[in-house]
């Protein structure tokens, strides 16, 4: 894996924030306080940066990821509101509750970051911290429970460096999280689901709704995902994949990774490469927006070179191994 990094842990005031909007603006990841739980944070537009985020934790897939956005502005930019939507975000933000939405057209935030889906997960964060370290960076920023994967979400600063010191730039110490568990998780996407029940109560959302909120029959988490076909259901190309693909076959369109050319890449009918260098954090950017666009080139199939599985290949290579099976 990568060298390690050194861990700054810096007070919450005014500086600490100016340098954690710088480390955001560099692609780095700074932990800091929500009300619910500390967050992992990255630029949301910035698939690298996002890449590092799973490398840091740990994890073994790529979960979608919920973007933090300082205000209601911000939030639109990203999600199309419906009324139920607009409704919920005027009643309980800045606050403990994401709302997964549909994409707009012009939604900036990384495929990686979506793990590919056509929609996203929105929420304003109700910590001064949050708040000014979101509106001093002026973008969107992912942030993931700053935990390793399959431990518990931190709510103090040691815990986040207990877990990811030497792993990532800074941590903004704010003292304890007031919450104590992660948001509430609710999908806008037509009759409003409520995906992951979390720090604002079910039945404070159902007053505001007037109705009764549908359930998943499994909520997800950030380590356990929801089961495909269901709202975070995969992103899965609709072209059959050839994992471990060593040469191309005729007809074939080609995903390849590193500097050693497939045997007949030249006959491929589209080519694209994950990381010429070999780099999994580039790949991991990569991944779903060429999948996307070797989906759209008409192939029979789409050849894909081994990945190594150490570091985020083993993400990389959860994620084909579910593309590539039969449905
Ligand atoms: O309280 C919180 O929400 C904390 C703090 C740091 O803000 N953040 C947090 O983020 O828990 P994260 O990224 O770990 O949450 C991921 C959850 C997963 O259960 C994932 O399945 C769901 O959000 N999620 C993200 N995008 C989704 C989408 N497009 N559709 C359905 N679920 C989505
Ligand atoms: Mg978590």
């Amino acid at each position: 894996m990568t060298a390690p990094l050194v861990t700054r842990v810096a007070k919450a005031d005014a500086a600490a924030v100016a340098d954690a909007a710088r480390v955001l603006a560099a692609g780095g990841l700074v932990a800091f306080p929500t009300e619910t739980v500390y967050g992992l944070g990255a630029d949301a537009t910035d698939g690298r940066a996002v890449a590092r985020v799973y490398q840091a934790k740990g994890r073994p897939a790529f979960n979608p990821l919920i973007v933090h956005v300082a205000d209601l502005n911000a939030a639109q930019g990203l999600g199309r509101f419906d009324a139920d939507a607009a409704r919920l975000a005027a009643a309980f933000w800045p606050g403990p509750l994401t709302l997964v939405l549909a994409k707009t057209a012009h939604c900036p935030v990384a495929d990686l970051a979506t793990a590919g889906l056509d929609t996203v997960a929105v929420r304003m964060p109700d910590h001064h911290v949050a708040r000014d370290i979101l509106a001093a960076f002026g973008k969107p920023v992912v942030a993931p429970s700053a935990n390793r994967s399959g431990h518990l979400s931190p709510t103090t600063a040691d815990h986040v460096l207990a877990d990811l010191g030497g792993r990532i730039d800074l941590i903004v110490d704010g003292g304890a999280t007031p919450v104590g568990i992660e948001s509430t998780i609710v999908g806008c996407l037509g009759e409003p689901v409520l995906l992951r029940p979390g720090g604002l109560p079910r039945a404070a959302i159902e007053r505001t709704l007037g109705r009764k909120l549908a359930d998943t029959p499994a909520a997800g988490t950030d380590d356990a995902p929801l089961a495909p076909g269901m709202l975070a259901s995969h992103y899965a190309p609709r072209t059959p994949l050839r994992l471990n693909a060593r040469r191309v076959e005729a007809g074939e369109a080609l995903l390849a990774f590193g500097p050693t050319p497939a045997e007949g890449t030249e006959h491929a009918k589209s080519v694209l490469n994950l990381s010429e260098r070999g780099d999994l954090i580039e790949a991991a950017a990569n991944l779903f927006s060429q999948l996307r666009a070797l989906d759209a080139a008409g192939a029979g199939a789409i050849a894909v070179m081994p990945i190594p599985a150490d570091g985020l290949g083993e993400a990389i290579n959860d994620r084909l191994a579910r593309a590539a099976a039969p449905r």
